[in-house]
């Protein structure tokens, strides 16, 4: 698998020399923020065929199957403070689109903040976590990303089975896995050139994917589940919501998820 991603990413690819591909590890985040945590440089991508504990947003589990998705982490290593990245993940979610656009021809959306979808359904998710140095600045940050890939409906478990969805399902095409990696190791690099210059753009784009906006939406806290309208967003990713009495309040990532009125989305 790694001789084909390196072929379809090009030997001369900035991230090409330090590329690593894992058979089977516990979730790709933790190998790349232990990487990091020795000094792993900007650009270091840890890549599996199958992870035994993949990790979401909100300490979820994500799926990882034996080569049924594609499990990608990257070490980036922003010269900036946390608060300038507050983007990060909406940015990422946005390079992701385009790589699975260029890819197969179909372009995703997402669903606030971190998951890709398609047909109402997650299609994939994206994990960020960042590390600081003593003086606030960031030391790096791990963005990891997986891709439902290969899968049939019968292949989720019980509890994914009306929420989840693979490319190859919304395509009616086998997804190459090797050039959809290399696509997000292409658009992930360039993504880290402008991440910092180009935030409007980015978000401007990211309300386009966006498929919460305009939406009924439920805003579920841990000891709360509040109906309302999803109606903005800001450069921060911070999601606007109007409740049924008329006020509005910001909502952002951390301790809260979204969800549709009547489903998923
Ligand atoms: C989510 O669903 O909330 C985010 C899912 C992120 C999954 C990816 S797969 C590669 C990387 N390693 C992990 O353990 N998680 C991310």
């Amino acid at each position: 698998m790694k001789t084909q991603i390196l072929s379809a990413l090009g030997a001369g690819h900035p991230w090409a020399q330090t590329l690593q591909y894992h058979d089977c590890v516990e979730s790709t985040n933790d190998l790349a923020k232990h990487l990091a945590a020795g000094g792993a440089p900007h650009g270091t991508v840890i890549m599996a065929g199958k992870q035994t504990q993949g990790r979401g947003r909100l300490g979820r589990t994500f799926q990882s199957p034996d080569n049924m998705g594609i499990y990608l982490s990257v070490i980036l290593r922003p010269d900036c403070e946390a608060a300038q990245l507050m983007h990060l993940t909406c940015a990422v979610a946005v390079a992701m689109c385009d790589a699975v656009e260029a890819t197969t021809g179909y372009r995703p959306g997402v669903k606030w903040i971190n998951d890709l979808v398609a047909q109402k359904r997650k299609l994939g998710g994206i994990l960020t976590e960042l590390s600081l140095s003593a003086g606030g600045k960031v030391s790096y940050a791990v963005v990891g990303i997986g891709i439902n890939c290969h899968q049939s409906a019968g292949d989720f478990p019980a509890e994914l089975a009306d929420i989840a969805v693979s490319l190859d399902a919304v395509t009616g095409k086998r997804t190459d896995r090797a050039v959809l990696a290399a696509n997000m190791v292409k658009e992930l690099e360039q993504l880290s050139k402008i991440l910092l210059t180009e935030k409007s753009s980015i978000m401007e784009q990211y309300r386009t994917d966006c498929v919460t906006l305009g939406q009924e939406v439920c805003v579920i806290r841990a000891d709360e589940t509040l109906p309302g309208t999803a109606v903005s967003l800001d450069d921060e990713g911070a999601l606007t919501v109007r409740y049924p009495d008329g006020s509005e309040a910001q909502v952002s990532t951390g301790e809260v998820s979204v969800r549709g009125l009547f489903g998923y989305c």
